[in-house]
């Protein structure tokens, strides 16, 4: 078997470990990788060398952080193993500290391998874009585990190192340099050069901060974090701003800062010892192992196996250039795509051309493209009014008005104007992606011949806005093949978005399982449950918005379509509420038409008030329409928080597990995985069914069983719940 590590010694004495994890993109630890280490650094113990040079055989790639299977696996374990893995670690990392070493970091450096480089005497980066640094491990519900949380502060400072801990972002080399995480910047080709110099005796060349920052850093270090008095203050603001940005319902930042504290306070072995306790502690906890779950999901759905795609899509159409269009179009020529955007209104095109033209500009300004970059991105879209210039697509993407007619009718255009094989992929909401594929007739004329390569048909849903929603559900047609969905998953990706697979059903997945949650917060509003308690019960369970917010950012026609729709397909289970023919009457429209659940000033922002007596416990309270307000009738059937909770989240519970029970997804954990990243539904609960599964799916099934005698036949649980809920057996295993 190929080894992850190989160990080399340049003619000065210096050893150099390459790590190369073999079949893989990146560098992973796992127990056989560190069980390696330790071999290597043995033998460099036995043997002798004059320093140590840790470097990545990988492009662009120093290491990724742990195996996110092997965490699953350890989580599975009792706690004590946990703490041991820690412990385990630390010895080993221990060895290296020992030795003259350097971690020379080119690419993406995270977790482990982070831990591993501040193990190290030196760190130097290379100077590529692509190299960042960070402990993205709170982000898990865990915290740095390998002395990484006592290193971190001790090395750039207690507030620096806490800030990358608690939040998980990484940090460019230059800014890394700056903080004195690494300690010099080296052009890439040069990293194992410079690193054996800087072994063999040659001077680090650190950031020196100018005369104000300096002094800044001093006061920082003696009077914030050198005196008990200073930490306490310290611990103090950084408590309160973890509460702030968790709500409290993420403990491993919280966990991190006790540790933070114990290190900056110079007892180092004990703050080793606890960062090992409150990794065990943290990584049992189900919050981290739903977060884990999660993130395992996006490589769940980006993997690609078995069949393989049929088509090199180089050339993407696009047709309708109106909010979805021009967004899928802008998304495509990003990644390099050559794009085609097609519409049937000069005026519509050149709005879509403005809103592309936007979008790049607002990455220019964020410095995360550069003008000419966005020339020449700019360069790649053409607007059309013919479907002739489509003639070069391997890809068209139609997002046309949401009608069953139309969508047959561009489809027969699209295979009149291109003559090589292509894909049709349709970015429906809620119609079916196999019915596109038929004939249209007008009377007796056939107006759009059935479609002459049906496997070619894919539904690729994306959600808006285009630029911010990474999940894309892509829909396995009556008719579509293997090859096309492979194509489609493949396309999706290198958009740098999750594509989750989903089957042909009305409103797929996420549209399926959220419109029962919408619809049952406007139900609770018209028997009288205050709007403001149902929102704020939303945010409590950890919602990014509450369901009226969202209603309003959807937009209340579309809302309202979605719902119509599932009602139509599903029956009387999930009837409009009487209040949405008000809202059509009344043209309310949500956030983008001014006026919706709540009124909109001329910036399109929420309008509110400041309510409460003392200036410091001033809140604002965001303004309801009163046309809605007048048009509840009920009022003041206040409910207590866990009641409207319970309707609001087991409205989704109930509908996620019949669309399991109906197939329309065949992994139950892409379910969670698409309803956290098309929803916001919280993370730290990792989604409906491990909602479900953490509260027992025995007491799920009672709580909905009762539910669906009181409050609507939309919560009676589907034989496949009632089975779970017999064997007390979970959704998700
Ligand atoms: N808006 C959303 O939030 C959202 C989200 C996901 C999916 N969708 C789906 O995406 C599709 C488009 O939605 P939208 O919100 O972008 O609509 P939109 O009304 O903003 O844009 C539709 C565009 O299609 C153009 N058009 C109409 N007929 C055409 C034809 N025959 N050929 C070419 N262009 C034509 C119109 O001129 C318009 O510019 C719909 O199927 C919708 O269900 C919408």
């Amino acid at each position: 078997m190929s080894k992850a590590i190989t160990l080399t010694r340049l003619a000065s004495g210096v050893a150099v470990l390459t790590i190369d994890l073999p079949d893989s993109k990146m560098n992973l630890l796992s127990s056989t990788v560190l069980a390696e280490l330790a071999d290597s650094l043995t033998t460099i113990e036995r043997d002798g060398a004059k320093g140590v040079i840790l470097v990545s055989g990988k492009e662009g790639n120093f290491g990724a952080g742990a195996n996110v299977e092997e965490i699953q696996a350890l989580q599975s374990q009792p706690s004590i193993k946990i703490y041991e893995a820690a412990k385990m670690g630390k010895v080993l990392f221990a060895r290296l500290e020992k030795l003259n070493s350097i971690a020379a970091i080119n690419g993406t450096c995270l977790g482990g391998f982070t831990e591993l480089a501040l193990a190290c005497k030196y760190r130097i980066a290379s100077s590529d874009p692509k190299t960042e640094i960070g402990v993205p491990e709170v982000l898990l519900g865990f915290l740095p585990g390998w002395g990484g949380t006592v290193r971190l502060p001790l090395l750039i400072g207690g507030q620096a190192g806490f800030k990358m801990i608690s939040t998980g972002k990484a940090e460019s080399s230059y800014k890394a340099w700056r903080l004195g995480l690494v300690d010099e910047i080296v052009a890439k080709d040069e990293l194992v050069e410079r690193a054996e110099q800087i072994l063999t005796g040659s001077k680090v060349k650190r950031y020196t901060p100018g005369f104000k920052e300096a002094m800044m850093k001093k006061f920082t270090a003696s009077a914030l974090e050198g005196t008990s008095m200073g930490r306490s203050l310290f611990a103090k603001m950084a408590g309160g701003a973890v509460y702030a940005a968790t709500k409290g319902k993420y403990p491993a930042p919280v966990e991190a800062l006790k540790v933070v504290m114990l290190a900056l306070s110079g007892d180092r072995e004990k703050a080793y010892e606890a960062e090992s306790v409150a990794f065990a502690k943290l990584a049992s906890t189900q919050v981290s192992r739903n977060l884990v779950n999660i993130f395992r999901g996006q490589s769940v759905a980006k993997k690609m196996e078995g069949v393989q795609p049929n088509i090199d899509v180089k050339t993407v159409g696009v047709l309708g250039a109106g909010v979805m269009g021009a967004g899928i179009a802008q998304a495509a020529a990003y990644k390099g795509y050559e794009v085609v955007l097609k519409d049937i209104d000069q005026a519509a095109l050149d709005k879509g051309m403005e809103t592309i033209r936007g979008l790049f500009k607002a990455l220019v300004d964020r410095k995360k493209l550069s003008q000419t970059e966005m020339d020449v991105m700019m360069s790649g879209v053409k607007p059309t009014l013919n479907y002739a210039d489509l003639a070069d697509c391997e890809l068209v993407i139609e997002a046309v008005v949401e009608k069953m007619n139309v969508k047959k009718l561009v489809r027969a255009e699209c295979e009149k104007a291109i003559s090589k094989p292509f894909i049709f992929a349709s970015n429906t909401s809620s119609l079916s992606v196999g019915g596109m594929t038929e004939e249209l007739k007008k009377g007796d004329e056939v107006v759009a011949p059935a479609s002459r390569h049906p496997e070619n048909a894919v539904g690729i849903h994306f959600f808006n806005p285009v630029h911010k929603m990474q999940l894309v559900e892509v829909v396995r047609g009556s008719t579509t093949s293997e090859e096309t969905l492979a194509t489609a998953k493949a396309f999706v990706a290198k958009l740098g978005k999750f594509p989750v697979l989903t089957n042909d059903a009305p409103g797929f997945v996420v549209n399926r399982i959220l419109a029962p949650y919408m619809r049952e917060a406007i139900v609770m509003a018209e028997q009288g449950v205050p709007i403001v308690d149902i929102e704020k019960a939303a945010l409590n369970f950890g919602m990014l918005m509450g369901p009226f917010t969202l209603l309003d950012e959807v937009g209340l026609d579309i809302a309202g379509h979605v719902i119509n729709t599932l009602n139509g397909a599903f029956g009387d289970r999930l009837s409009p509420p009487p209040i949405l023919k008000v809202i059509e009457e009344k043209k309310l429209l949500g956030r983008k038409g001014g006026k919706g659940i709540y009124l909109y000033d001329e910036n399109n922002d929420r309008k509110f008030v400041m309510e409460g007596k003392r200036f410091s416990k001033k809140k604002k309270r965001f303004l309801l329409n009163p046309e809605i307000t007048e048009a509840l009738s009920a009022k003041n059937n206040r409910k207590t928080e866990g009641e409207i909770q319970d309707r609001l989240f087991l409205a989704m519970v109930a509908e996620a597990a019949l669309a399991v029970q109906e197939n329309v997804i065949d992994d139950p954990s892409q379910l969670d995985f698409a309803m956290v990243y098309g929803t916001g539904f919280p993370p730290f609960i990792g989604g409906p069914l491990s909602y479900a599964d953490a509260m027992g799916t025995p007491l799920a099934y009672q709580k909905l069983l009762y539910l669906s005698k009181v409050a609507g036949d939309n919560y009676k649980p589907c034989d496949l719940l009632k089975e779970k809920a017999r064997t007390s057996s979970p959704f998700i295993s």
